[in-house]
């Protein structure tokens, strides 16, 4: 088995947890100061045997899956197994695909979303969406925060833009970089601040989640550690789920993982569990690489 360990860099490291099995000796796993979830914390979200199909291709089945207030939960699993697809679920984007249906229920904040005075424009909104390759408009970094709030009328002034402008950008780290050249074109800041404009854009209309598909998966390992740090300082304020193929990432910045394959959602805890002490042989198999 090759060797894998599973390191945290900032923020620091305090605990370390060696695995048991004799096979997965080498595999240390050192998690970071977040609390373990304990029983009774607020959930926010509510899966209950959802199961999801595009057209004749079932592509979720019968998952059911708490996400509680203010935690990163990772999403792992090999490609193809559904965590797009329930990402998706949850800001209900899923619904315009032609031939989608599915099945059970999500509830968030103890709301049906399916429920037929539910407006998907603006349960959408309550989900900051970061996707995969930074995506910023086509138009300037100040542009770029400024529309959003201004097509859902949330400011109502210059004053009040620019103020919502420099408090964004000062949420993903970015203010300082670019104050000097709000006006200049998204398109010139590097890939790594890029993904940090999507994130102060997303945090610009104010939503209480964020969900993130591999929003790493384009940078550089520097770039990426940026963003893993401010997941880490938006947990304070928002519920993040993030999907990851690095197993290292979601050791770094998630409390929770859930691991999917082939549609089901085998196993969801606490990531020391599902990497150190993974109840089923699939899940087993994976975060110790066998396969991916
Ligand atoms: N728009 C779509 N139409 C048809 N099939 C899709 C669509 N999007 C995803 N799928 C299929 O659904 C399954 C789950 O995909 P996805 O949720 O993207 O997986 P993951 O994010 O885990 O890689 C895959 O078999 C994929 O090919
Ligand atoms: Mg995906």
């Amino acid at each position: 088995m090759a060797t894998q360990a599973l390191t945290l860099s900032p923020p620091a490291a305090v605990a370390t947890v060696a695995a048991k099995a004799s096979h997965r000796a080498d595999h240390a796993l050192r998690l970071g100061p977040h609390p373990a979830h304990s029983p009774g914390q607020r959930i926010r979200v509510a899966v209950e045997r959802l199961s999801f199909w595009y057209g004749a291709k079932q592509a979720l089945k019968e998952v059911s899956l708490d996400i509680y207030a203010n935690e990163v939960v990772a999403f792992i699993g090999p490609s193809g197994c559904g965590k797009t697809t329930l990402l998706r679920c949850l800001n209900r984007t899923n619904d315009i695909v032609p031939g989608a249906r599915w099945e059970g229920q999500i509830r968030v904040d103890g709301t049906d979303i399916h429920a037929t005075d539910v407006d998907p424009p603006l349960l959408r909104r309550r989900f900051g969406w970061i996707a995969q390759r930074p995506n910023p408009f086509a138009m300037s970094i100040r542009g770029n925060i400024a529309y959003g709030p201004r097509i859902h009328g949330l400011v109502a002034s210059r004053a009040e833009t620019d103020a919502l402008v420099e408090h964004s950008l000062s949420a993903v780290g970015l203010w300082k970089e670019v104050r000097d050249r709000l006006d200049d074109s998204a398109s010139a800041l590097s890939i790594g601040q890029q993904q940090r404009l999507c994130i102060a854009r997303a945090l610009a209309i104010s939503p209480d989640f964020l969900l993130m598909d591999e929003p790493c998966s384009a940078l550089d390992p520097v770039a990426t550690a940026v963003i893993e740090n401010l997941i880490d300082d938006l947990k304070a304020r928002y519920t993040i789920v993030v999907i990851t193929h690095n197993l290292q990432q979601a050791a770094r910045i998630a409390q929770r993982a859930a691991f999917f394959h082939l549609g089901e959602l085998l196993e969801v805890g606490d990531v020391r569990d599902i990497f150190v002490t993974p109840k089923t042989r699939r899940c087993e198999d994976f975060v110790s690489g066998r396969y991916g």
